[in-house]
């Protein structure tokens, strides 16, 4: 027999009641229903460990990228990455300083960029929103080969360009990566420590509407963490 899952009517006053634990994974988090632990074990760590990664085992991730959906098969992203130290130094230089402080420990960096404009020279309001697909593609290849990212808004665009040789002209930069192997939170000065586990997330009955949206009942039960 099947499992019953708490799934949102239009006429239940409550979206998604109270919801069983169905899924806890060694990160800490719980799923509300059951689903791949994969979504549950990704997470942006800050501490990594400092050994280095080969081009080999960053391949799978931006291959998993490679096949994300986008309109009209548009492809619009770009992944520029660092291995080499110089090019670990040149990377690192743009991130906000906050970022810099533990992204230095990573042992490789991306930056993704999304083109501007079809390939005919059209508007692309999609193109952002499909690179965020082949991010979450490449996050997921990461964990799902025993590695960890974490995703930066935390730079200087124009020195992103500078730093990659990217054109500006063509591509809006998204996100650097730090991409390793998480560490210990120990490793981390001890204000970053402290922040060093896995976040929480909103009620799926607030996020999810069946009809038509609606405010929904009580107020959530879990942080957004
Ligand atoms: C577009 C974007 C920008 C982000 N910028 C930063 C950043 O500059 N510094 C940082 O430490 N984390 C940054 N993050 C990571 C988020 O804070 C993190 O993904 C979010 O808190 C959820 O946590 P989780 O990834 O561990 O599940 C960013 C994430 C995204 C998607």
């Amino acid at each position: 027999m099947s499992e019953a899952i708490p799934f949102p009517t239009a006429r239940s006053t409550q979206p998604f009641g109270p919801t069983e634990p169905s899924l806890r994974t060694s990160s800490g988090r719980t799923a509300a229903v059951s689903i791949d632990p994969v979504f549950l074990d990704r997470w942006s760590p800050r501490s990594f460990q400092p050994d280095p990664i080969t081009r080999e085992e960053l391949l799978p991730l931006f291959e998993a990228a490679r096949w994300a959906p986008s309109a009209n098969n548009e492809q619009p992203w770009t992944f520029v990455y660092a291995l080499a130290p110089e090019d670990r130094e040149r990377f690192l230089a743009p991130l906000a300083p906050g970022n810099r402080a533990w992204a230095s420990r990573a042992p490789a960096l991306v930056y993704l960029f999304a083109r501007k404009r079809t390939r005919n020279g059209s508007a692309y309001p999609a193109s952002s929103f499909d690179t965020g697909a082949a991010w979450m593609s490449f996050a997921l290849q990461a964990r799902m080969r025993g590695l960890d990212t974490h995703p930066m808004g935390g730079f200087d665009p124009a020195a992103a360009f500078e730093a990659t040789g990217v054109d500006p002209k063509d591509h809006d930069v998204m996100i650097a990566i730090a991409v390793g192997r998480r560490g210990k939170a120990e490793a981390l000065p001890s204000q970053l420590a402290a922040r060093e586990h896995p976040s929480d997330r909103q009620h799926l009955g607030t996020l999810v509407h069946e009809g038509r949206w609606r405010i929904a009942g009580p107020p959530s039960t879990q942080s957004p963490g």
